[in-house]
Order: structure tokens, then C-alpha cells, then sequence
């Protein structure tokens, strides 16, 4: 028997959360940090935007509502989040789904004006590879946008480390610095602090307490954004 590809533990792994139903949990979760990276964005209405790791495509929807003269497309190693995301998107002509990798973006070159990723680049095998890949498919011109909340100079989130699948713990920087050689320019990073409140009481797994919940809620997501040059 052949060994088990990184993608198809990330397949697997996520196949179980989507079966769990924690796709609609990072939803909720997820929203309050992306909200304002939206509002930076600015996303004119005929703009052509790819999730990348987009799980059960509840972005993809939210900016198919802000795109009404463009597209918006999901990607997603997991079958079973693509699988929801379509499910939950029926009759919804505006929205696409495909089951695909950062290392292999099913999409020609040039195709997007604006790539976004919530809390996905850490588990790409390659990172580095996956920012090449996303360079491919922007149009000259458009720009990526990577969300996270796992990354080093948070260090309220590396308790994580062994509960995830294989990770990279990177810091802002050298995120940045891998936008720029995948051929980003005017390459930022930026915190943006989650407002949720956080409750008196924490007996999740992912915190020790509730003191470190709130700070890391704190400390913020990271956000870092780059353009593709134009022609
Ligand atoms: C923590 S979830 C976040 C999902 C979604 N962005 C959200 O905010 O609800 C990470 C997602 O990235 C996807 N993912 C992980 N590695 C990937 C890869 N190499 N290529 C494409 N998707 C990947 C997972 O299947 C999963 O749906």
C-alpha cells in the first residue's frame, strides 16, 4: 500500500469536522474577525473573489451578496465541506464549489480579482507553494488576503500545536515575506482583534481559562494582504 499523502490526512481530518458539524461553528466563530477584514477590502460589485479552505462556503455567500455583478468560487481539500457548502447553497447561481488543494487550484491563471483564506494557510503542506498557487490564479492587479489565528506572535495560541494535524506556527513576517516571493507586492500585516465577549467560565480545550481565551481574543488575528502587479 502507498503512504498516506499529507492532502488526504488534511482530507480525512477535515472530513470529520464537516461530519461533526463544525463547519457551522467556525462560521460563528470566524465572522467577527472577517467582518472587518470585508471592510477593509473594499470589493467593488463586479469583482471575481476565490475562498481558498473555505469549508462549508458560508464566506463565498456572504461575499456573492457583495459581488452582485461578479462571482464568487470555494475551494476545499475536504469533500465533505464541499459537499455541505453546495447543500447549502442550492439555487444560489452565483456561488461555485470545487474540491481542490492550495497546491493545485482547479481554476485557469488570471481567473480572480481577490483571493481570501479564514484560518487555512497553517495546514497547508507547502505554504509557500500554496501563495505561488493563489499568485497564479490573481489577475494582474488583484490582491490575496490571509486571515489566521494560529501564527507565533500569538503566544496564546501555541498550546494548539498537538491538537491540530501538521501545522506551521509562522510569524507575521516571514508570512509576509512569503507573499512577496510568491510575487506579491505592497505586501502588509495587520492584528484584528476578535470584540466576541468572552464568558466568565472556559472548559474548552483549546484555552486554559477564560483569562487566556480573552487574551488571546486580544492579541487578534492576523491579517496579511498583497498585491499581484498589474500588466
Ligand atoms: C479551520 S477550517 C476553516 C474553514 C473556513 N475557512 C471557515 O472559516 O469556516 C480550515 C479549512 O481549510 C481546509 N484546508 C486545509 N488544508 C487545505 C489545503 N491544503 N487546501 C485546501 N483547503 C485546505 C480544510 O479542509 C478546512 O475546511
Amino acid at each position: 500500500m502507498g503512504e498516506v499523502t499529507r492532502e488526504e490526512k488534511l482530507r480525512l481530518e477535515f472530513n470529520r469536522w464537516a461530519e461533526a458539524g463544525k463547519g457551522q461553528g467556525m462560521e460563528q466563530d470566524h465572522l467577527p474577525i472577517t467582518l472587518p477584514m470585508l471592510e477593509r477590502m473594499q470589493l467593488r460589485p463586479d469583482e471575481v473573489v476565490l475562498d481558498v479552505g473555505c469549508g462549508i462556503g458560508w464566506l463565498v455567500r456572504l461575499i456573492a451578496r457583495l459581488v452582485p455583478e461578479g462571482r464568487a468560487a470555494g475551494v476545499d481539500v475536504s469533500d465533505e465541506m464541499i459537499r455541505q457548502a453546495r447543500e447549502f447553497s442550492k439555487g444560489n447561481e452565483h456561488v461555485r464549489f470545487e474540491v481542490g488543494t492550495a497546491d493545485h487550484l482547479p481554476f485557469p491563471d488570471e481567473t480572480f480579482t481577490r483571493i481570501v483564506s479564514i484560518e487555512s494557510a497553517y495546514y497547508w503542506p507547502d505554504p509557500a507553494n500554496g501563495l505561488r498557487e493563489i499568485a497564479r490564479v490573481t489577475a494582474p492587479g488583484g490582491s490575496a488576503w490571509i486571515l489566521i489565528n494560529y501564527y507565533r506572535d500569538n503566544p496564546e495560541c501555541h498550546q494548539w500545536t498537538p491538537l491540530l494535524p501538521p501545522t506551521y506556527l509562522l510569524s507575521a513576517e516571514e508570512w509576509a515575506e512569503l507573499f512577496r516571493q510568491a510575487g506579491f507586492t505592497d505586501v502588509h500585516h495587520d492584528r484584528i482583534p476578535d470584540p466576541t465577549p468572552t464568558p466568565d467560565e472556559y472548559s474548552g480545550r483549546w484555552f486554559r481559562d477564560a483569562e487566556q481565551l480573552r487574551r488571546f481574543r486580544a492579541e487578534g488575528a492576523l491579517l496579511v494582504y498583497g498585491t499581484k502587479p498589474a500588466a
